[in-house]
């Protein structure tokens, strides 16, 4: 039996999960609301959540996974990329219980784990399969062939794809994270505005482009009608959503012609978002991909991905020593 106590804090999340033989026992999440007044996640802040809510959190993910510290057999925590100084408080918390516990530690880069969230529920896809990340900092299209061999194959070139949820939907007057608020507003409207979808090469991605374009046509219109965003609302998210939709399935179309690969699965926080579950699935059906999506837990940031990436570096040995330091950016 393999029973991994993990740690996720790389950005407003303090999270922490215990897993046993690769089945998830508890994933707690404890979110920062402090960041909301600010418009965005504010690095000091984060860090002083994290080293606040750290403690609770861990108690909680053991005592609901009904596990005593003292039998987990290793402890994964997420070493980047992230904020460094809350990716910090998750570091020394982690490597402070391996050398208190005597135990080994494992170093999780938390854009894989958000890839192996795939694999926790029972239904899982068989290898090699693509699988698109979006969240609020990253965009990628990623071929895994293993739990340890992965492969970036299409990256956003500027902003990620949460990112353009975000900012256009500041510019629309909502507040952050503006993400599920025109989620919530496209299912009322209809995408009658038409924004250019950029021509990138290759399988890469750009969403800074359609930000930019939204602008202009704010402030055109506003010229003529200063309550042109009130009145038309549902309708620029209907809009928005679409266009950033069409921009990552047309690559992911893109990907599966060129590999071959038809196991085809979503990651991230942007996978919450309705109108992309419902494209992705309704692509797959027509085009005969085996479509997976992590449930929803899974799918924005927690511990569970990184317990689950930690068992699978278990399995393979890979440890790390007490020396490891988390860093911000990391390639794979
Ligand atoms: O993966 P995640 O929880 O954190 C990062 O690692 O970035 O993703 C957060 C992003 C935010 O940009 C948020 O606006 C977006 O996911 N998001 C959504 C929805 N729910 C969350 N975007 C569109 N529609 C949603 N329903
Ligand atoms: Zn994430």
């Amino acid at each position: 039996m393999v029973r991994i106590l993990a740690i996720e804090s790389s950005c407003d999340e303090t999270s922490a999960s215990v897993c046993v033989d690769g089945k998830i026992l508890s994933n707690v999440i404890a979110s920062q609301s402090i960041h909301e007044k600010y418009g965005g996640v504010v690095p000091e802040l984060a860090s002083r959540a994290h080293m606040q809510k750290i403690m609770p959190v861990v108690q909680e993910a053991l005592s609901t996974a009904n596990c005593e510290l003292s039998t987990v057999d290793a402890i994964a925590f997420t070493q980047a990329p992230g904020l460094i100084g809350a990716l910090l408080v998750g570091a020394c918390f982690a490597k402070s219980l391996a050398l208190a516990l005597n135990k080994p530690l494992i170093a999780v880069h938390h854009m894989q784990a958000h890839v192996l969230a795939n694999l926790i529920a029972d239904e899982r896809p068989g290898f090699p399969f693509l699988c698109l990340t979006v969240s609020g900092g990253h965009t990628q299209i990623v071929r895994c062939d293993s739990a340890s061999q992965m492969t970036v194959i299409g990256e956003t070139l500027d902003d990620a794809a949460g990112e353009a949820f975000d900012k256009t939907a500041k510019l629309l007057g909502l507040p952050y994270p503006g993400g599920p608020l025109i989620d919530k507003h496209a299912k009322l409207g209809k995408p009658v505005f038409e924004f250019a979808e950029p021509q990138i090469a290759g399988l890469n991605f750009s969403f800074s482009g359609l930000k930019t374009s939204v602008l202009y046509f704010l402030q055109k219109q506003q010229k003529a009608d200063p309550d042109f965003i009130t009145k038309n609302l549902d309708d620029l998210c209907a809009s928005v959503q679409d266009r950033i939709i069409s921009i990552l399935i047309h690559k992911l179309q893109k990907a599966v012609k060129e590999t071959g690969i038809k196991n085809i699965c979503l990651a991230g926080g942007v996978s919450a978002n309705s109108g992309l579950r419902q494209k992705f699935e309704e692509t797959g059906r027509q085009k005969n991909w085996k479509t997976f999506i992590p449930a929803f837990e899974y799918c924005t940031d927690n511990a569970a991905m990184i317990a689950i990436t930690g068992y699978y570096k278990f399995l393979a040995g890979e440890f790390e020593s007490l020396a490891v330091s988390p860093t911000a950016r990391a390639s794979w």
